[in-house]
C-alpha cells in the first residue's frame, strides 16, 4: 500500500475517535469521553493495511488496557509496512468534557524509529509556522524570539501574537510576552492544536511558548514537519522518578536534558491526520445531522508537503455502528 494512500486510512481512524466521543462533548465526563475515544481508535486501526506499533499512546502497558506504548495494531498482514504510531484519540480531554473549543482526534506514522519516545512528562516548547524555521530558538528568551520572528516576517513585536496554556507556571512567560508587547491568546488546554495554528496564515498566531506534555511535543514535531513549521523542546523534570522514567524509554545513555530539535522530535517520511471534536479554530467538531454526520479532518505528508482538509459526510445507514443505538451500546461497556 502506497504511503499516500496510508495518510488517507489515517484520517479514518481519527474520524472514527472523534465521532465516538463527541457524542460526549458537555457531559462534564472526561474519563469516559477519553474512553469512547481509545474505543473506537483502537477498533478502527484494525482495518489498517499496517503493521504498526503505538510509541506515543495512552501510557505504559500496566495503566492503559488499550493503545498503550509498545501495542501492535493495523491488520498485520505479511507485506504490510512496519510504522511507528504516535497518537492522542482525544487531545483536549477537559475540551471535549467541557464543551470547549479546539478538541482533536490526532495520529502521526512514521516508519520505525522516526519518532522520539517520549516519556510521559512535561517538556517546556517553542513553536513557530514557515517563518520561524530555523529561526526559533529554546536556549534564547522569550523576548528574544519574538523579535527573530519579528525581523524574519518584516513586522513589529506588537504586531505578533504568542500563544500559550494558561497555567500559573506560565505567570513569568506571560508577562515576559506582554512587557515585550506581543499579544497573547490564553488556551485552556490542547498545545498540539496551538503548534499548528502557527502554521496557518489565517489563524493569527505566530508563536507558542510554553511547558505541555512531551508526547504532546512528539505529535506537534510530525504536524509542523508536515507544514515547514518549526518546533523545539526540552523535557522539563520535576522529581528524580520522572528523570528515571526519561531513561526508561528514551534509554540509559540518552542526553535527557539536550535541546530537542525538530527532527529529533519526529524525522523521515510523516504522515499525519486530525480530526475536529469540538468547533475551533483550525476545525470544525463533529455535527450531528439526521441518519449522519460531518466531520472535518486536516491530512498531512511530509514527503509531498500537501495539506488536505477534509470535510467528510457519515451516512449511518452504512456506518450502523456510529449510529446513536452503536453509541449506547458502546457505552453500556464503560464505566
Ligand atoms: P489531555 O488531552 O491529555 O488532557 O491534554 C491536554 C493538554 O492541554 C495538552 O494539550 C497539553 O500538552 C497538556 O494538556 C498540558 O498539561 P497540563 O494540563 O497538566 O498543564
Amino acid at each position: 500500500m502506497q504511503e499516500r494512500n496510508l495518510a488517507l486510512e489515517l484520517v479514518r481512524v481519527t474520524e472514527a475517535a472523534s465521532i465516538a466521543c463527541a457524542r460526549s462533548m458537555g457531559q462534564g465526563k472526561p474519563n469516559y469521553s477519553d474512553q469512547l475515544a481509545v474505543n473506537a481508535m483502537r477498533a478502527a486501526f484494525d482495518n489498517m493495511h499496517i503493521s504498526g506499533t503505538v510509541v506515543i499512546g495512552e501510557g505504559e502497558r500496566d495503566e492503559a488496557p488499550m493503545l498503550y506504548i509498545g501495542e501492535e495494531v493495523g491488520r498485520r498482514a505479511e507485506r504490510d509496512p512496519e510504522m511507528d504510531i504516535a497518537l492522542d484519540p482525544l487531545e483536549g480531554t477537559n475540551l471535549c468534557a467541557y464543551g470547549r473549543p479546539g478538541a482533536l482526534s490526532v495520529i502521526a506514522m512514521a516508519p520505525k524509529g522516526c519518532f522520539l519516545n517520549a516519556p510521559d512528562i512535561y517538556m517546556n516548547k517553542v513553536a513557530a509556522g514557515p517563518y520561524g524555521r530555523g529561526v526559533i530558538d529554546i536556549t534564547k528568551t522569550p523576548t528574544q524570539n519574538l523579535a527573530l520572528i519579528a525581523e524574519a516576517k518584516g513586522v513589529e513585536i506588537e504586531d505578533l501574537t504568542a500563544i500559550a496554556l494558561d497555567r500559573p507556571r506560565h505567570e513569568k512567560l506571560i508577562s515576559e510576552i506582554r512587557g515585550a508587547g506581543a499579544r497573547i491568546r490564553l488556551i485552556e488546554d490542547g498545545d498540539v492544536d496551538a503548534a499548528i495554528a502557527t502554521c496557518k496564515p489565517d489563524s493569527g498566531i505566530d508563536i507558542l511558548f510554553g511547558i505541555g506534555g512531551a508526547p504532546e511535543g512528539v505529535l506537534a514535531a510530525a504536524a509542523l514537519q508536515c507544514m515547514g513549521g518549526d518546533v523545539q523542546g526540552k523535557l522539563m523534570f520535576y522529581n528524580d522518578e520522572e528523570r528515571q522514567r526519561a531513561y526508561d524509554v528514551m534509554g540509559e545513555d540518552a542526553d535527557i536534558e539536550a535541546v530537542l530539535s525538530c527532527e529529533d522530535l519526529a524525522h523521515g517520511e510523516v504522515l499525519f491526520a486530525a480530526t475536529g471534536v469540538t468547533s475551533g479554530g483550525m476545525l470544525d467538531g463533529v455535527r450531528f445531522t439526521a441518519g449522519g454526520c460531518r466531520t472535518h479532518s486536516l491530512v498531512m505528508r511530509s514527503k509531498s508537503g500537501t495539506v488536505r482538509t477534509i470535510d467528510a459526510v457519515h451516512d449511518f445507514e452504512q456506518k450502523p455502528h456510529y449510529t446513536l443505538d452503536g453509541f449506547h451500546q458502546k457505552m453500556d461497556k464503560i464505566d
